[in-house]
């Protein structure tokens, strides 16, 4: 275990990422995790991060002297390289010229986390304050033109600490410095694999559930599917997987998950359909927020019913992600759109939950996913969300507009796939708003709805830019679409980014 202490900066969690990519296990913690709870934890590398604070000042984060006493090799990245030098009697200083962007370093030492990277390196720098004078019994490793300690160490007490972001791509070098520290320094082996992750979740499950039932709320998705599938391998059919049909999955969708979880991995799968149920209480409304509320509320109520009659069940298995629980110091205010999800079951329903993706980064989940032998369109199956296409038809839900718009996305799908664009964009899809237009089609007159086009770039969804997709690929897709679906008779592209707009149109 190698812990990353958070001091809040903005690339914390690509650092965590890029330990376990060198298959070292890494966990990200708050700087204020007490000194006792650290060495319980018993780590072989303590990484401290970036951080928005100046040294400095007053309130900055500061951590325990005493971290340095315990003989762990230490890597301080930015804001760690200036508290570590303050700690230790040096001085920080906020220079006239500020260094933003990448950055030519020189190293200046051939040993340590550089050893074998002397010399000239690209290097992302990113930084208001720098370490002015060196403290005591450390030695300066690097040099930028505007930074005199651009990196330095104290080779005896293992302390080692960069002024530059190692932890982005953008420092082609860095991978190579962190995988020094973690090999060289702190004695790492490597030897943290999806496999070895697999086992050791598989033999805890079984410990912790002994011959107790457990739920899962299975969506399709691949966080749920992935879940499904390893506590599955754990306790075979002690589990069983409720798969709600509300009626508003795209097209093939539920059959494909019926398929793939009861033919292929055998689970005990609970397939309640429900579309019926689902658009009677839709019916007539048109107000997006009552639309997710409704659908929400009797996801909830059905799934409830089916679990009452499993008797029993101590276990519900969610597929909650790393970076749902990590600590982070900011909570959205204002509560933009109601997300679905299986929180809310009644207070007399009281679950264990077990979360066997809670340590892993989503392209983490992904690996796993593969090495269970999930087929690919599960595992990189783009976001979708809990209310389905109830939420991407514009205004009142009727079964005529449901069938146009399964058809048009098929069609953005099967197009952006054959171009070899899925796995570049973060999500596409269609959406069909209520209103129609006029258009001519041979020698007549057609009036239908349009198909709006919606494919973004992101990361985390949480901001997002519209995909520059190919004209050629929007040509064939509005062609295919207009062509191959009467009912609708154009095709227009959503070029709003988030913000100011939403991913989703409700
Ligand atoms: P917006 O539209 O708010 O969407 O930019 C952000 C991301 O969340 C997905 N989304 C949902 N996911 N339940 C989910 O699990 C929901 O109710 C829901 N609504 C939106 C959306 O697809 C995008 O990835």
């Amino acid at each position: 275990l190698v812990l990353v202490l958070d001091f809040g900066g903005q690339y914390n969690q690509l650092i965590a990422r890029r330990v376990r990519e060198a298959n070292v296990y890494s966990e990200m913690i708050s700087y204020k995790t007490p000194i006792e709870k650290i060495k319980e934890m018993n780590p072989k590398g303590i990484i401290f991060s970036g951080g928005g604070a100046s040294v400095n000042q007053e309130n900055a984060p500061r951590i325990d002297k005493e971290i340095y006493e315990l003989g762990i090799p230490i890597l301080g990245i930015c804001y760690g390289m200036q508290l570590m030098t303050i700690q230790f009697g040096g001085e920080v200083e906020r220079p006239q010229a500020h260094e933003y962007g990448m950055t030519e370093v020189t190293i200046d030492v051939n040993e340590g986390i550089w050893e074998g990277l002397i010399g000239k390196r690209q290097c992302l720098m990113s930084h208001g304050d720098a370490v002015k004078v060196i403290p005591e019994g450390f030695e300066r490793a690097a040099h930028t033109g505007n930074t005199p300690v651009a990196a330095m160490f104290n080779k005896e007490k293992k302390l080692y600490a960069v002024q530059y972001h190692p932890e982005v791509k953008h420092t082609p070098d860095g991978q190579a410095m962190l995988e020094n520290f973690l090999y060289r320094i702190c004695g790492c082996r490597g030897n943290w694999t999806m496999e070895s992750f697999i086992q050791t979740q598989i033999s805890e499950i079984r410990q912790r559930v002994g011959g107790k039932k457990v739920l899962c709320a299975l969506s399709g998705g691949v966080d749920s599917s992935v879940a499904a599938v390893l506590v599955h391998k754990a306790i075979g059919d002690q589990l069983t997987c409720i798969y709600v049909d509300h009626g508003f999955m795209r097209k093939d969708e539920s059959v494909q998950v019926k398929k793939t979880f009861t033919e292929q991995f055998h689970l005990n799968l609970d397939f309640v359909e429900a579309d019926e149920r689902f658009m009677a209480k839709v019916s007539g409304v048109s107000e997006p927020e009552e639309k997710r509320k409704l659908i929400g509320n009797e996801f909830i109520r059905l799934f409830e019913d089916e679990a009452r009659k499993l008797g029993q069940v101590d276990f519900l298995v969610q597929g909650t992600l790393y970076p749902d629980i990590v600590e982070s110091g900011t909570e959205t205010a204002e509560t933009i759109k109601t997300h679905h999800n299986v929180g809310g079951l009644p207070e007399d329903m009281k679950f264990e939950l077990i979360e066997p993706l809670r340590m892993l980064f989503k392209d983490e989940v992904r690996k796993v996913g593969i090495e269970l032998g999930l087929p690919e369109e599960i595992v990189w199956r783009q976001p979708f969300p809990g209310p389905g296409l109830a939420i991407r038809i514009i205004g009142e839900i009727t079964r005529e507009k449901l069938d146009l718009l399964r058809e048009a996305d098929a069609v953005v799908r099967e197009e952006i796939r054959k171009a070899n664009l899925h796995r570049d964009i973060w999500q596409y899809f269609a959406v069909l708003p209520s209103i129609r237009s006029v258009g001519v089609m041979g020698d007549g007159r057609t009036y239908g709805y349009p198909v709006i086009l919606r494919a973004v770039t992101s990361d985390d969804a949480m901001t997002a830019d519209w995909a520059k997709l190919p004209y050629e690929l929007l040509e064939v897709i509005s062609n295919r679409i207009v062509n191959e679906i009467p009912g609708i008779n154009r095709v227009v592209y959503d070029i709003t980014s988030k913000p100011p707009g939403t991913i989703e149109w409700e």
